[in-house]
């Protein structure tokens, strides 16, 4: 962070905004509302301030890794499935959604060479549009940033933990009522409270009393979008999550909603405004239906170690030394990131069998 946005500055400020908002919206702001503000406030939000977030260790001043961060190989297994998607689909352009620190999109043109003319980064924060146009600058105007889509996009899209990072709507199930969990002002801080709604989660459950859930609107609707926009190609996402059985399942009495610092985990997204990331797991099942509803095929979906595997990852280690090799086993590892994060896949005006989920496609799972 710079000087001027110090961690107490930026909490503090972030906090009179949310006041404002506050007081504009009669007192009570819907959860995903707070989670917009406090992850996106421009300047001053977790995505949009100068903080450095994406690293291996905390002693980087560093909150999480990502895939691309921890190992080159990620993005070289990916860069097979999306030659293969470019080929199919007879296009020549990449796009990706929220590309954090550039890494993915430096390894992806890297390894995909000319069969990639344009890659298009569309982030929501200018602080790391910033960061990626200082990473990215040796491949010049191959590399371009739009704020929206083009009424007909052809290419290939990516996206790795960015469904995880769109605000989410959160439900309290009393035992008998759902209702919809916000925010209020409470002192110097924030606490929940509680409204009627007709939001429902998306399976009748069991549910029992107390628990509190996610539903995923703006996730949803931006799979709605990029496939009113989609013409021609294939889309790829990378994130944590479940099938909606899963997802809902009555012993999941907490939701997901989760906070990220310094490596370390925690659940109160309701403090250290700005300094950590909030994030809930992603209901595959809803992507995938958004997505079909809106023109979508659905390509595969599975675990991302079966996908790296398919996609050549045992052969891209081959020769590798060992630190190369570890980082990279932890894509693929069940207790690390290969059975919790999945990759789902669309297709649209093109049809082939993507590599990816040649073995142990799982959408039948969905
Ligand atoms: C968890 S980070 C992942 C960054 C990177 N993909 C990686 O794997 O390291 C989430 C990214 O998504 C961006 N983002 C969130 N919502 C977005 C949206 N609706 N459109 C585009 N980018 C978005 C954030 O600004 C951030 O760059």
């Amino acid at each position: 962070m710079h000087k001027d946005d110090e961690p107490d500055s930026v909490s503090a400020a972030l906090a009179a905004q949310l006041r404002t908002a506050l007081s504009a919206a009669g007192g009570w702001l819907p959860f995903d509302r707070f989670m917009a503000l406090v992850l996106y406030t421009p300047g001053l939000g977790y995505y949009a301030n100068g903080s450095r977030k994406f690293g291996w260790m905390p002693s980087s001043g560093s909150d999480f890794v990502t895939a691309p961060e921890l190992s080159p190989l990620f993005a070289r297994a990916l860069a097979r499935q999306v030659a293969q998607a470019l080929e199919a689909s007879g296009t020549d352009e990449l796009w990706e959604f929220g590309a954090g620190s550039g890494a993915l999109a430096e390894q992806l043109l890297q390894a995909l060479g000319d069969r990639v003319r344009r890659y298009t980064i569309v982030d929501l924060s200018g602080a790391l549009r910033q960061r990626q146009q200082e990473r990215l600058a040796a491949f010049g105007q191959r590399v371009q940033w739009a704020d929206t889509l083009p009424t007909a996009l052809r290419g290939v899209v990516v996206g790795n933990e960015v469904l995880d990072a769109m605000p989410v709507t959160l439900l309290h199930w009393t035992g008998e009522h759902w209702l919809e969990r916000g925010v209020v002002a409470q002192g110097d801080g924030f606490a929940w409270s509680d409204r009627s709604t007709a939001l429902r989660p998306p399976v009748d459950g069991p549910f029992l009393p107390g628990t509190v859930t996610e539903v995923h609107r703006q996730a949803e609707a931006f799979i709605t979008t990029l496939a009113e926009h989609l013409q021609q190609g294939a889309a790829f996402f990378m994130d944590y999550g479940f099938p909606e059985d899963e997802y809902y399942h009555p012993q999941r009495t907490g939701g997901t909603l989760m906070c990220h610092r310094a490596h370390q985990a925690d659940t109160d997204p309701l403090v250290d405004l700005g300094l950590k990331d909030i994030t809930a797991h992603v209901n595959f099942t809803g992507i995938a239906l958004a997505g079909q509803a809106a023109g979508l095929d659905v390509l595969g979906y599975t675990s991302q170690g079966r996908f790296l595997i398919n996609c050549g990852l045992a052969e891209l280690l081959q020769g590798a030394d060992v630190r190369t090799a570890s980082a990279a086993h932890k894509l693929i590892a069940e207790h690390e990131m290969g059975e919790l994060f999945k990759v789902i896949g669309f297709a649209k005006g093109c049809r082939f069998d993507a590599i990816g989920f040649a073995a142990g496609d799982r959408s039948h799972r969905l």
